[in-house]
C-alpha cells in the first residue's frame, strides 16, 4: 500500500464552513464518537454549543481530525471568567495512534493563543486525561462543574461533573484560575 499523504490542517472560522464541510465533519465526529453518533446525522457537526472556530484535518475531501472551540463568559464562584471550551477533539479511527492527535492539539494551542481568552477548558473521561496531560493540559483537581447536556431530541438537562476537567494555560495560568464551582450557564462545546 502506497504512503499514505499527510493530512492539511487548517482553523476555519464557523461561519466559513460550507454545507460540505459540516457533513464532512459530522461524518468523521460519527465514526469517532459511536456511542454520540445520533449528534452528528447529516451536516448536524457539533453536539451542544456551537463552536466559534474549528481546528480540521483532511485527506482530500475527507476529514480525519477535529476540534471545535468557543469563547464563554461562565461563573467561577463568584466571578465572570471568560474561557475558551475546547470540544469534539477527534481523529478518525482508521488513523488513530499515528501522531495525528498530538499534531491537533497543537493546532488546538495555536487557535487559542488566537482567540485569546486566557484558559481553554475542557473535561474528558479518565482514559483520555493521558493524552491531554501529554499535550500541556492540566488537571483543575477538585472543580466541580454544571453545564446543561442535551439529548438527541433536544430536551436540554443540567448535569454535573465533579471530575475530568482539564485546563490548558495562555495568557492566563493554573494561579489566576478563581476558586469555586464552574458554572456554564448553558452548553459547552
Ligand atoms: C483521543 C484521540 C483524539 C487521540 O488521537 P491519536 O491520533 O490517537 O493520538 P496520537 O497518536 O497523536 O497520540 C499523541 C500522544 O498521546 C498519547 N495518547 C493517545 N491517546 C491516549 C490515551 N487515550 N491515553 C493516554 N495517552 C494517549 C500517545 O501515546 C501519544 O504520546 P507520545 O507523544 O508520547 O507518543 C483519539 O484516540 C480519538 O479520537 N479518540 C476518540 C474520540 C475521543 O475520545 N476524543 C477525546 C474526547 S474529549
Amino acid at each position: 500500500m502506497p504512503a499514505a499523504e499527510s493530512p492539511t490542517f487548517s482553523t476555519t472560522r464557523e461561519g466559513e464552513l460550507t454545507l460540505d464541510d459540516h457533513e464532512a465533519i459530522a461524518a468523521m465526529l460519527a465514526r469517532a464518537f459511536p456511542s454520540y453518533d445520533h449528534w452528528y446525522a447529516g451536516a448536524r457537526s457539533w453536539a451542544g454549543m456551537q463552536p466559534e472556530l474549528r481546528v480540521v484535518a483532511r485527506e482530500g475531501d475527507v476529514v480525519v481530525a477535529h476540534a471545535g472551540l468557543r469563547r464563554q463568559f461562565v461563573t467561577v464562584g463568584d466571578a465572570d471568567l471568560l474561557v475558551t471550551a475546547v470540544g469534539m477533539v477527534a481523529v478518525s479511527p482508521t488513523v488513530q495512534g499515528t501522531g495525528l492527535g498530538g499534531e491537533l492539539l497543537r493546532r488546538v494551542d495555536a487557535a487559542l493563543t488566537t482567540l485569546d481568552s486566557g484558559f481553554g477548558v475542557l473535561e474528558t473521561g479518565d482514559d483520555v486525561q493521558g493524552f491531554y496531560r501529554r499535550g500541556g493540559w492540566l488537571p483543575l483537581d477538585g472543580l466541580t462543574a454544571h453545564y446543561t447536556a442535551f439529548s438527541g431530541d433536544g430536551a436540554g438537562v443540567l448535569v454535573t461533573q465533579d471530575h475530568g476537567w482539564l485546563l490548558r494555560e495562555g495568557t492566563r495560568t493554573l494561579a489566576d484560575w478563581p476558586q469555586g464551582e464552574l458554572h456554564w450557564n448553558g452548553q459547552m462545546v
